[in-house]
């Protein structure tokens, strides 16, 4: 999983595990929760520090992603953006978590642009990465209803609460080999 902040999505896929397992976290910063949560839940952590130069950050995080021995990358709150040798290497195994129903708000204040824009309902997006911000094929979506009193933290909020729920499942049906990818269309087998 590769993560930049609190990783309260790499907690809900530790306690999801089952079908599949965390064998490695990778944050781009140290002193973050997430750090804390993986080695709490035992699971191997590398710090790959950004140093302004895209391709080469790329390379050196999938050398770590093989090193592990991941079949998939798992991004929750990931702050960096990873270029074509990600998706080279790991084609449709690279997954992100969204907070809005893309393609509406793509990038990284989706839950204020919701409020502000004055939708009814926003909710979670959980898709391939591509090469392009927010992008790639959609695999999941869930509604969150967006209430008049809402701020961006009770959204925000709620939100999680949603993507805690879906990201595990969404992991779980890749990890079996119920999800397939063809082009922009994703396909769940029949459960
Ligand atoms: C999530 O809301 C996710 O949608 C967005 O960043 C947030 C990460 O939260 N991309 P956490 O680090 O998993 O708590």
């Amino acid at each position: 999983m590769l993560v930049s902040g609190s990783g309260s999505n790499l907690q809900a896929l530790l306690d999801g595990e089952g079908e599949y397992r965390v064998v490695s976290v990778l944050s781009d910063r140290t002193g973050v929760r997430a750090l804390e949560r993986a080695a709490v839940a035992g699971v191997p952590a590398e710090v790959v520090a950004w140093k302004g130069d895209r391709a080469e950050f790329t390379a050196r995080v999938c050398d770590v992603v093989e090193k592990a021995g991941a079949e998939a990358v798992v991004l929750a709150g990931f702050m960096r953006i990873l270029g074509s040798e990600a998706m080279e290497r790991f084609p449709h195994r690279i997954l992100n978590i969204h907070p809005s129903l893309l393609p509406a708000f793509p990038g990284a204040h989706a839950v204020r642009q919701a409020l502000d824009h004055g939708v009814a309902v926003t909710g979670v997006t959980v898709h391939f990465v591509d090469e392009q911000v927010d992008h790639g094929p959609i695999i999941a979506q869930v509604p969150v209803a967006v209430r008049p009193d809402d701020t961006e933290e009770t959204l925000h909020a709620r939100i999680q609460e949603a993507e805690h729920l879906l990201y595990p499942r969404v992991v779980t049906a890749l990890a079996s080999g119920a999800i397939s990818v063809r082009g922009r269309g994703v396909e769940w087998a029949p459960s």
